[in-house]
Order: C-alpha cells, then structure tokens, then sequence
C-alpha cells in the first residue's frame, strides 16, 4: 500500500504545539525570520533545544550555515506576524517589533519566552535538518497566551480556571 503523504501530514496537525519565530542575521542589519512549530527542548544540562528546517525553505542554507539564532515563543498577538513569516519568500523583519540581543538575532517584542542560542549541530533528517542550538541567554514573560497550532489553523489554549 503506497503511503498517504497527505494523509501522514494531516495526522501531525492532530499533535498541537505552540509556535515559534526564529531570527538569523545574514550580517549586522540584514535580519530575516522563519516561523516554525517544531521547536522542542532538548536537554537541561548543558541547555539544549532543537527546531526542523525543512530543506526546500529559502531560508535552509541561511539558518544551517548560521552561527546563533534567536527563538521567540509567539503569544496569541503574534499571528499575524506568524501567517507573514510562513510565507514563501516573506523573510524580512521590517516593521516587526523587535528587541535587540546580545548574540545578535532580534528577538520578537513582547514573546512569550525567548531563547539566544549558539549553533551547536545540524544533523541531517530525511527531508529536514534538525538543528541544535546551544541556549546561551534567556527571558520569559510570567504572562500572555500561547499562540497555539492545531489541525492546520491558529487558536489560543481554553480557560480552565
Ligand atoms: C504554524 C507553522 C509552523 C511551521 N513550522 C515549520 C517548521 O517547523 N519547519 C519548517 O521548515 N517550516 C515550517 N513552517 C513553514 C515555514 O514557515 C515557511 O512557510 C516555509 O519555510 C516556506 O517558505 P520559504 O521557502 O520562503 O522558507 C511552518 C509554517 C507554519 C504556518
């Protein structure tokens, strides 16, 4: 039996997950930005955390040749800037609100969480990469909703108290 790419793909949106904005910079004023929801926390000690880059991106040979990066944790304002950076070709952080870090990537303003990492390995997984980035800094806010990924569409986590 020929296996449902589709079918395989539509069954991973069952899995909800938060989403993410990674920023590289190609030099000290060209920054560019990938949305992702596949970052995961790795280990605590030493702190490590990978995402998945998918090798048809634009952005692949940006972010796997890239020294740091920067992750921003989105909260339920950031969808808008989540629907622009998962656009095919849509890279720039122009007009984005950004906080500057000491590794270099912008991070987004007013994420959730945000972690600078260190590019530590790229290891090759089929039709991604998965990189490790080493944790170096980090800053979370106490408070905001997670923007949250589930079946193919945006939403926010149901008030339980
Ligand atoms: C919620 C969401 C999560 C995504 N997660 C990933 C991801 O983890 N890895 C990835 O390579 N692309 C991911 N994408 C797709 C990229 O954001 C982007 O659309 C893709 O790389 C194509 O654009 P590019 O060729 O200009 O890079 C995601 C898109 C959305 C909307």
């Amino acid at each position: 039996m020929a296996f449902d790419l589709r079918a395989f793909r539509t069954a991973l949106g069952s899995f909800p997950t938060g989403v993410a904005v990674v920023t590289t910079s190609a030099s000290a004023e060209q920054h560019m930005g990938i949305t992702v929801n596949s970052f995961t926390s790795v280990s605590l000690d030493p702190p490590l955390v990978l995402w998945c880059l998918d090798k048809k991106s634009d952005r692949y040979h940006a972010f796997t040749n890239s020294m740091s990066y920067t992750v921003s944790i989105l909260g339920t304002d950031h969808q808008d800037v989540s629907s622009r950076l998962a656009r095919q070709g849509s890279h720039s952080l122009d007009g984005i609100g950004l906080n500057d870090t000491e590794l270099g990537p912008p991070a987004l303003a007013d994420a959730l969480a945000v972690f600078e990492c260190k590019a530590e390995a790229v290891h090759d997984a089929g039709d991604h990469a998965i990189l490790i980035g080493r944790v170096l800094r980090f800053s979370r806010h106490a408070h905001g909703e997670p923007l949250v990924f589930f079946r193919g569409k945006y939403g926010s986590l149901a008030q339980t108290s």
